[in-house]
């Protein structure tokens, strides 16, 4: 019998199964030839939240949660953290390879050519209510890019790709500074293209009278190291969502905002939100571990610990955590940093923690570094989208361009009534 098999036997027939293994996966529908008759519909998994589902093969991100590895198309996330910058990790996530010199001079200046927004998009994030949170504002205006881009619409053709993921990765930023600007009323700050992408994007935000506004180096730096980070995570929640929209070849507009929309649940990229509210209300050390028994018994969650595939330190939070430190030599001491690393601390000594391997992710020090450079909380998971969307689209162009992917369509274990007839209204109970 070859190696590479998983023998299976089915005790309600008795009849034994060999299913080839390739991957450290079998294929689920090879359970589909498992039957007790030939009316049985064959076996299928049952799998909730797809937590052991390897729903796509993919070239672009490996993680070793057991280890707390990660890496973009082989490179270690610590050495283009340190050396590239998001553009050219960008390209690299998206196309495979680091970028050639000429080639990352071209990519800058298409990317730059697309930063504009049209003024329909600039008008429409002006309707908003004042107080409208920006990541809902970002979805929508994300979406009706679809109304401008019609061509986007053709999925096949590989040169529309290009100039579509171009668009994308250009405007997300503009349009998530817009987002900002709207919500404190202040006009709209054009793209630069004289600045890198995150100093441009710094511009847009922060702007005020100063005619030759430049960003601060350390706190531009320190941003370009974040989006490193954030540029992609394989199959989470929100990049699943852009593969199941893009699955039915919706343009990539529609299915971006989806993406984004799936980004915007606490359990996802609000949880930096959702961190730096916990550790205001916390407030002081003293109230530590009160919190944390809180915790233990089941009332509300530690913020910005846990993850699905880290089952160890999340290679990123270490980045972020030293990255920290540089911003608050800039910006001044946030004294919430002291009740993060408290926290950390006691957590991580925790048999509760301990014993569930929970360990901090890559939310749970980034909303500091984003309040000290003065950015509400509501911002944080705005910041979050932009760099994930060179993700997204990776993950999008891979799938469309994988000849054994088909449309997303998971199936169901109906338990449901039986057929019954209609009752009219006047004889139910
Ligand atoms: N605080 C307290 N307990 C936790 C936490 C937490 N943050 N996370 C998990 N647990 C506990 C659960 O209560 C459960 O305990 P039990 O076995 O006694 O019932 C156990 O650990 C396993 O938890 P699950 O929810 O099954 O783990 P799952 O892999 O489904 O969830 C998740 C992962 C959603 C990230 C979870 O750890 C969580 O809610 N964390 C807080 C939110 C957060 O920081 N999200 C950001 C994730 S990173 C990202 O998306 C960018």
């Amino acid at each position: 019998m070859p190696h590479d098999t998983l023998s299976i036997t089915d005790n309600r027939t008795g009849k034994t199964y060999d299913l080839p293994i390739a991957n450290g996966t079998i294929k689920a529908m090879d359970l589909r030839q498992i039957k007790t008759g030939d009316d049985d519909f064959g076996l299928m998994s049952y799998d909730p939240g797809l937590a052991n589902t390897a729903s796509t093969k993919s070239t672009i991100t490996y993680i070793d949660g057991e280890q707390g590895i990660l890496r973009y198309r082989g490179y270690p996330i610590e050495q283009l953290a340190e050396r590239s910058t998001y553009l050219e990790t960008a390209y690299l996530i998206v196309f495979g390879e680091l970028p050639t010199a000429a080639q990352l001079e071209q990519w800058e200046f298409d990317i730059n050519c697309h930063t504009l927004l049209h003024i329909n998009i600039q008008r429409l994030i002006s309707t908003f209510r004042y107080d409208a949170h920006p990541m809902s504002i970002f979805i929508s205006a994300i979406a009706s890019l679809s109304t401008l881009y019609p061509d986007a619409r053709d999925v096949t053709d590989p040169a529309n790709r290009r100039l579509q993921i171009e668009r994308m990765l250009a405007k997300v930023a503009t349009i998530a500074a817009f987002t900002y600007r709207h919500n404190y009323g202040w006009p709209f700050n054009y793209p630069d293209d004289s600045l890198s992408y995150v100093g441009n994007f710094l511009k847009m935000m922060f702007r005020s009278t100063e005619v030759n506004y430049r960003p601060n180096p350390v706190l531009e730096r320190a941003l370009n190291t974040l989006f490193i980070l954030h540029a992609d995570h394989e199959q989470n929640c929100s990049t699943n969502t852009m593969r199941v929209i893009g699955s039915s070849q919706a343009d990539p507009y529609s299915a971006l905002a989806g993406a984004a929309a799936a980004l915007y649940g606490p359990l996802h990229g609000a949880a930096n939100e959702a961190v730096l509210r916990m550790l205001e209300q916390i407030g002081t050390i003293d109230n530590i571990r009160p919190f944390i028994e809180k915790v233990k018994s089941g009332d509300g969650r530690l913020m910005g610990f846990g993850h699905r595939v880290y089952k160890n330190y999340d290679p990123r939070c270490k980045i972020i955590k030293h990255i920290a430190g540089e911003v608050f030599e800039v910006t001044g001491h946030n004294p919430l940093l002291d009740v993060a690393l408290e926290l950390e601390q006691i957590a991580l000594q925790d048999d509760y923690f301990i014993s569930r391997k929970l360990y901090p992710n890559v939310d749970f020090y980034s909303g500091l570094i984003y309040r000290a450079m003065n950015l509400p909380a509501s911002m944080f998971t705005v910041l979050f989208a932009i760099p994930r969307t060179c993700g997204w689209v990776a993950q999008w162009l891979e799938m469309l361009t994988d000849q054994e992917q088909k449309i997303a369509r998971p199936r169901q274990i109906y338990l449901g009534p039986d057929i019954r007839d209609y009752v009219s209204i006047d004889r139910r109970g």
